[in-house]
C-alpha cells in the first residue's frame, strides 16, 4: 500500500521526538495504520546541529516553505514555533499545494487556526493540531469525538506546565517565585519568551482553542481574560495552605447567559482536590458534558515524547483516512457561527 509521506519543518525537542517515533516503531505505526509512515524531507535553521538523530536519510531544505510544497510530501508537519513567520507562510504554502498539515503551535493557532482551517477545507484538505493542547493528553480528541453526543457545559484545567511547575516548587520548597523561575530557567522549562508561560499567555492560547471546539464559537484569544502568575508572592501560597487552598493557573471557558466565558488566572482550588494535588509540569483538563457529567484528563503537558506521541496520533489518523477537521466540525461552519464573546466574570 501506498506509504503516507511526512515533511517535517523543525528539529527541535517535538521534531526530534517525531523523528524517533517514525523510525523505531515503524511496523507497529505500519500494522496499525495499514500503510507505511516514511519521512522524506526535513527542514530546521541548522543543517549540522546534533540533534542525536540521524537525518541525513531524508532529504534538506534550507526553506521550510520549499519543504511544505515537495512533490515527495502528503503531510506537512509543522513543529517551529511562532504565531507568525516561517511557521504561518509554510502552512499556508502546504495547504495552497494540496498537502494535510500536523502542528503543535498554539501561538499559529490562537491567531489564525481557523483561517488556515477554512482554506485547509476549501483545498480538501485537513489541519490537525492535538499536540498544541495540553502536550500528551489526548484533550482534543476527547471533545471531537468521544463526546461528539454531548452539549459541552464547562472545560477548565491546567495547561501550562512551566507555571505549574513553579507554583507547586513555590509551595513544596517555601522558596520565593524569583528564584523558582531562575531554577525553571535553568531546567530549560521556560518558552524562549518566558511572559509566554508565565503570562498565561500559552495557556490562553490553549484555553481559546479547547473553548471554540466545546462551544463551537469562533476563535478569539482576544476575548480570553488573562492574567499570569508573576505577581504570586510566598505569601499568597502560605496564605493559602492555611485556609486548605492550592494556587494554579486555571482555565476556564464556560457558556453563559451572556456569552462565552474565557478566563486563564491563578485561581484557588482546594488543597485535596484532584487539581490540588496535581504536581509539577503535569497538566490536567476537566471536561464537563450534559451526558457523561465530568471526564478527567491527566497527563504529561509537555517534553519530548508525550508531544511527539500527540503529533503521531493526528499523523495516524490522516494515514487512516480519517479527514475531520480538528476543531470539530466544518471550517465554513466554524467560520460562519458565532463570535466567542468576550464575558467579564
Ligand atoms: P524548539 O526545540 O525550539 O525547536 C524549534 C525547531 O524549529 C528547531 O529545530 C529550529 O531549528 C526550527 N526552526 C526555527 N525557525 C526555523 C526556520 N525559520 N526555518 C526552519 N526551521 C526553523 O521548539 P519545540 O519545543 O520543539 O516546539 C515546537 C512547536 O511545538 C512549537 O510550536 C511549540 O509551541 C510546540 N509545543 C512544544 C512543546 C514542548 O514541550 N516543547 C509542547 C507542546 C507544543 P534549529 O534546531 O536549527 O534551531
Ligand atoms: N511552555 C509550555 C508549557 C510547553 O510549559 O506547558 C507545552 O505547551
Amino acid at each position: 500500500s501506498q506509504p503516507l509521506r511526512l515533511g517535517i519543518a523543525g528539529l527541535g525537542t517535538v521534531g526530534t521526538g517525531v523523528v524517533k517515533i517514525v523510525r523505531q516503531k515503524a511496523n507497529l505505526l505500519s500494522m496499525r495504520a495499514g500503510r507505511p509512515i516514511e519521512i522524506t524531507a526535513v527542514s530546521a535553521r541548522s543543517r549540522s546541529k546534533d540533534r542525536g538523530i540521524n537525518i541525513n536519510h531524508y532529504a534538506w531544505e534550507d526553506d521550510p516553505v520549499v519543504l511544505a510544497q515537495r512533490d515527495d510530501v502528503d503531510v506537512f508537519v509543522e513543529l517551529m514555533g511562532g504565531s507568525d513567520g516561517p511557521a504561518k507562510a509554510a502552512t499556508e504554502a502546504a495547504i495552497a499545494a494540496g498537502k494535510d498539515v500536523v502542528t503543535a503551535n498554539k501561538a499559529l493557532l490562537a491567531h489564525h487556526g481557523q483561517a488556515l482551517a477554512l482554506s485547509a477545507e476549501e483545498a480538501g484538505r485537513v489541519i490537525r493540531f492535538e499536540a498544541a493542547v495540553a502536550g500528551g493528553i489526548p484533550v482534543i480528541k476527547a471533545l471531537t469525538e468521544g463526546l461528539a453526543g454531548n452539549e459541552i457545559t464547562r472545560v477548565m484545567g491546567v495547561m501550562n506546565g512551566t507555571c505549574n511547575y513553579i507554583l507547586t516548587r513555590m509551595q513544596s520548597a517555601g522558596l520565593p517565585y524569583d528564584v523558582v523561575f531562575e531554577e525553571a530557567n535553568q531546567l530549560g522549562y521556560l518558552e524562549a519568551d518566558p511572559t509566554l508561560d508565565v503570562g498565561g499567555i500559552d495557556a490562553g492560547h490553549k484555553l481559546s482553542l479547547l473553548a471554540s471546539i466545546a462551544f463551537g464559537t469562533q476563535v478569539d484569544f482576544g476575548a480570553v481574560e488573562l492574567e499570569g502568575i508573576e505577581r504570586i508572592t510566598i505569601q499568597d501560597i502560605h496564605h493559602a495552605a492555611d485556609l486548605g487552598f492550592r494556587i494554579k493557573l486555571l482555565g476556564v471557558c464556560q457558556m453563559t447567559g451572556r456569552g462565552l466565558e474565557q478566563r486563564m488566572s491563578p485561581c484557588l482550588v482546594p488543597a485535596e482536590s484532584p487539581l490540588g494535588q496535581l504536581e509539577g509540569g503535569t497538566n490536567m483538563c476537566v471536561l464537563e458534558g450534559d451526558m457523561v457529567e465530568q471526564i478527567v484528563l491527566r497527563g504529561p503537558g509537555a517534553g519530548e515524547g508525550p508531544t511527539a506521541s500527540a503529533v503521531m496520533g493526528d499523523v495516524m489518523d490522516i494515514a487512516r483516512g480519517f479527514r475531520v477537521s480538528t476543531f470539530g466540525m466544518p471550517a465554513a461552519e466554524l467560520s460562519a457561527a458565532k463570535p466567542a464573546q468576550a464575558v467579564t466574570p
